[in-house]
């Protein structure tokens, strides 16, 4: 039988049955690469006909307590896994090459041997001489973690078996080689298969698994995406490269609230925690100048407060241009388009930049109106009146609407010494703040009354 070829994309692993240049699952450009199927044999026969063996099925409630966790100590990574590691799951921590999922995976090894699991770190990318000295580097020598130097995941299957360790880290799933696959480390199918071994393997035996993953941009590689619903847990570590700040990002969490983050600072001594993320993210916010906005959003269970930037000026360019960091740049066009048609503000031969400080990525809609004031306080370069934070959602129609956490929102704000606010009207629980509330109703009373444009 002659073998079909089969094309996977190595950003999402959706499967083509032909090259082509684009990806249509998830949209990335030269990401597809032929791969080797999984199961190369003749199709297996339909499962009709013979009888199986019947299932055991159980109520919804149920008496058996919740799995045990243990805690790290780094309460910025505790908080992200949803209170802890859970005994026998799978994490994915996904990143930039270099961006430090090396260093805290070294730095939680070390905390989690000392909370008295059996851990195990193994390098598919670095000797041991090269780890140790990192572990030297950080002051972590001392912990009880085990070393190991492989890529050949039969062998590492098989150590794992004998030892039986409560918890293994993978760096990296794409060093990783299964002998029974023909393709290369760190093609789709390699990787898949890996991650899928390694995952089942740790289920069975009830050992936690952790799998670093590097986010690729070359295509040949297969990215982490390819192994993100095999696992419980899925986290990006993101960051900035020139900025110290680093966020550890739960994407996905059977065990916890998804989107929470955990804030570092990387260091000469490795990763420190950042527990008051909100007070590191001002702290190089100098007098009120235009175009400088602070939002007050939420991420996960925890309010943060960023500054947004914006910088507005004439275009030499026939399309001018429009530039956007840390924030969505449709929802960047969505509210210059809104300024425009509700407001009468054209930002039609302007370059449009903005930036959200310190390497930070918002998603929220809350920022919106901290957005357009950014946009307008630059446009009309006139500062916003200090002391002041800005949230709020803007709908298609110019009308802003409440957005959740009012409370938590103006507290976190309160607590950082800010006296103002700018909010949409109706949110709950302003009233009891110390803050002065400017409540309003559609973006052009904000135009009007803040700025005296429009
Ligand atoms: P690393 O953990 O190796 O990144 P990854 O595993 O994600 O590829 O981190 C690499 C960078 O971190 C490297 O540029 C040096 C820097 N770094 C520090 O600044 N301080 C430290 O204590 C350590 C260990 C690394
Ligand atoms: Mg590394």
């Amino acid at each position: 039988m002659a073998k079909t070829k089969i094309f996977s994309c190595t950003a999402c692993g959706a499967k083509h049955n032909k090259w082509s240049g684009r990806c249509d699952g998830c949209g990335e450009w030269n990401s597809i690469v032929e791969d080797t199927p999984l199961s190369a044999g003749p199709a297996k026969k339909t499962l009709g006909g013979k009888r199986g063996t019947s299932i055991p099925l159980s109520d919804l409630s149920t008496t058996e307590a919740p799995p045990p966790r243990t805690h790290s100590g780094m309460s910025e990574l505790d908080r992200v896994l949803g209170g802890g590691l859970v005994a026998s799951s799978a994490i994915l921590v996904g990143g930039d090459p270099g961006i430090g999922k090396s260093t805290l995976l070294l730095q939680a090894a070390a905390k989690f041997a000392n909370a008295g699991l059996k851990t195990f770190y193994i390098s598919g990318e670095e000797a041991p001489a090269q780890v140790r000295m990192r572990a030297r580097r950080l002051g972590l020598e001392k912990a009880p973690v085990q070393l190991a130097a492989e890529t050949n995941l039969r062998d590492i299957l098989t150590t794992l078996d004998n030892e039986r360790p409560d918890l293994v880290i993978i760096d990296s799933i794409q060093t990783m080689w299964a002998d029974n696959i023909e393709s290369a480390p760190g093609s789709v199918s390699q990787v898949r298969s890996a991650a899928h071994e390694l995952t089942s393997f740790a289920k069975r035996k009830g050992m936690s698994v952790i799998l670093v993953g590097h986010v690729t941009k070359d295509g040949q590689i297969a990215g982490p995406r390819v192994v993100e619903h095999m696992v419980d847990t899925v986290l990006y570590f993101e960051g900035e490269r020139g900025h110290q700040f680093r966020i550890l990002r739960a994407v996905k969490n059977r065990f916890g609230p998804a989107d929470e983050i955990g804030v570092f600072e990387m260091t000469g001594a490795g990763l420190a925690e950042v527990t008051n993320p909100s007070a590191l993210f001002l702290s190089e916010r100098g007098q009120p100048s235009p175009g400088s906005v602070v939002f007050s959003g939420i991420e996960g269970t925890r309010p943060v407060l960023v500054e947004l930037q914006a910088l507005v000026a004439p275009s030499p360019h026939s399309q001018p241009r429009r530039t956007v960091v840390g924030w969505d740049s449709g929802r960047l066009a969505m509210i210059l388009a809104v300024l425009e048609a509700r407001c009468g503000i054209p930002f039609t031969g302007l370059d449009v930049y903005l930036n959200v400080a310190g390497g930070m990525k918002i998603s929220e809609p809350a920022a919106d109106l901290a957005v357009a004031a950014a946009l307008l306080s630059a446009r009309e370069d006139a500062p916003l009146p200090a002391d002041t934070v800005v949230f709020g959602e803007i709908s298609l129609s110019g009308a802003l609407r409440p957005v959740s956490q009012t409370e938590n929102r103006l507290k976190e704000a309160q607590k950082l010494g800010f006296t103002a606010a700018i909010t949409p009207k109706g949110g709950k629980a302003g009233a009891k703040s110390g803050l002065k509330l400017t409540q309003l109703g559609d973006l052009t009373a904000f135009t009007g009354d803040i700025f005296g444009a429009g």
